[in-house]
């Protein structure tokens, strides 16, 4: 028998325990119906182990995540740690993690099927079939550049872009589009930054020299923001610099309606990280009322990228029979059910499949 697949959770703070529980209760059930034998270990991470070990990414916990097939994290950070300084914030773990991984390309896909598209905060009309995926650049930009210092009288970070850094995450973009619609949309700032600048000239010439059968536009980025609420149906793949797609990723969340819907895959490193778009949402913290569909989400990237998309694509089967039955969470419906009740939904659609097809 082969070896187990190990997965290494990494619930964090806030909500995370809680999306990460729900979402390891339909990945086992979904790995026990398939025969695939799945070892999960858990390991502090965030503000948790600041608080147990005083640090964001003990040791121990970066070992295991680059000893595992790949990570699940849960989401990080709190009011509670907000007055630490900047090394020892639960955020920090999180962008150390992603670097020490090589994590360079997130993938933040945001679909609205059309019997869902009533779930938005825009009309119906206007994103229904929306299928789009950020591709945003991880390990470089704003949140990584030097010099950067902070002064009670003058603060600065740099927005610092190397060619190296440009052209493999548009070839993660340009790969993506081509097996999907064939259309790149490249953001960026060049009108006003010089990083923007190189990052327009490396897309650019990529395209022209390595892949001429995918189309490419180039937006600044305050209009992406605009055109993604007039016309969200004309992305395909939206290329971006770290600090661009963090923002317009929440942003595109509010055309599926929430963002306790949106998944991600961090790739390109040794061990792929998957994790929620949105963060610990202290506001609802330990009240049962997560949405748990991104975290259930990133487990079904998570199986893609392990070549299981039956398990992928069962669970993203029994969340649509599950929110098409009008049963969701209260960041998409009011009143709204609990986690665990939404759980429990999605488990029983997958137990409905094995009735209909008991070869299972
Ligand atoms: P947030 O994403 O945690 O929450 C924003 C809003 O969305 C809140 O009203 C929250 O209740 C709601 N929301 C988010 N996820 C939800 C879900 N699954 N179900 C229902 N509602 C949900 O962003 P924030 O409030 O700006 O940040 C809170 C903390 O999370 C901060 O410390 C921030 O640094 C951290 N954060 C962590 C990650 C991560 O771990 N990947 C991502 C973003 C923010
Ligand atoms: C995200 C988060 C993180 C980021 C923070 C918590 C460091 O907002 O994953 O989108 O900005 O990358
Ligand atoms: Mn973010």
């Amino acid at each position: 028998m082969s070896d187990p697949i190990h997965i290494v959770l990494l619930p964090g703070d806030g909500i995370g325990p809680e999306v990460v529980s729900a979402a390891v209760q339909v990945m086992t059930s979904v790995a026990k119906r398939k025969n695939v034998d799945i070892r999960f270990e858990e390991r502090p991470f965030g503000g948790a182990a600041i608080d147990d070990v005083g640090n964001p990414l003990p040791d121990a916990t970066l070992k295991a995540c680059k000893s595992a097939d790949a990570i699940l994290l849960g989401a990080i950070g709190g009011p509670k740690w907000d007055k630490q300084p900047p090394d020892l914030r639960p955020e920090s773990g999180l962008l150390r993690l992603r670097k020490e991984l090589g994590a360079f390309a997130n993938l933040r896909p945001v679909s609205v099927p059309a019997a869902l598209a009533s779930q938005s905060v825009l009309p119906a009309d206007r994103v229904a079939g929306t299928d789009l995926v950020v591709v945003r650049e991880l390990t470089g930009g704003i949140y990584f550049g030097e010099p950067r210092q902070y002064g009670s009288e003058e603060s600065f970070d740099t927005m610092r872009y190397s060619a190296i850094e440009i052209d493999r995450i548009a070839r993660i973009a340009f790969d993506q589009a081509k097996m999907r619609g064939g259309d790149v949309t490249s953001v960026d700032k060049a009108n006003v930054l010089a990083s923007s600048r190189l990052w327009r000239e490396r897309v650019t010439r990529l395209q022209v020299a390595e892949y001429p059968d995918v189309s490419l536009r180039h937006m600044y980025v305050d209009n992406a923001a605009m055109q993604l609420v007039r016309d969200p149906r004309s992305f395909d793949v939206l290329l971006t610099g770290n600090l661009f797609g963090d923002i317009l990723s929440d942003l595109a969340s509010t055309l599926s309606g929430s963002l306790g819907l949106l998944p991600s895959a961090s790739l390109g490193g040794d061990t792929p990280l998957f994790e929620p778009v949105h963060g610990s949402a202290p506001d609802i913290a330990s009240q049962g009322k997560a949405n748990p569909v991104a975290a259930m989400l990133s487990g079904a990237m998570l199986f893609d990228e392990l070549q299981l998309s039956e398990l992928a694509n069962d669970i993203r089967q029994a969340i649509d029979q599950t929110l098409k039955k009008g049963i969701s969470t209260s960041d998409l419906s009011d009143p709204g059910v609990s986690t665990s009740y939404f759980t429990d939904h999605v488990l029983k659609a997958l137990d409905a499949f094995t009735e209909l097809h008991p070869s299972f």
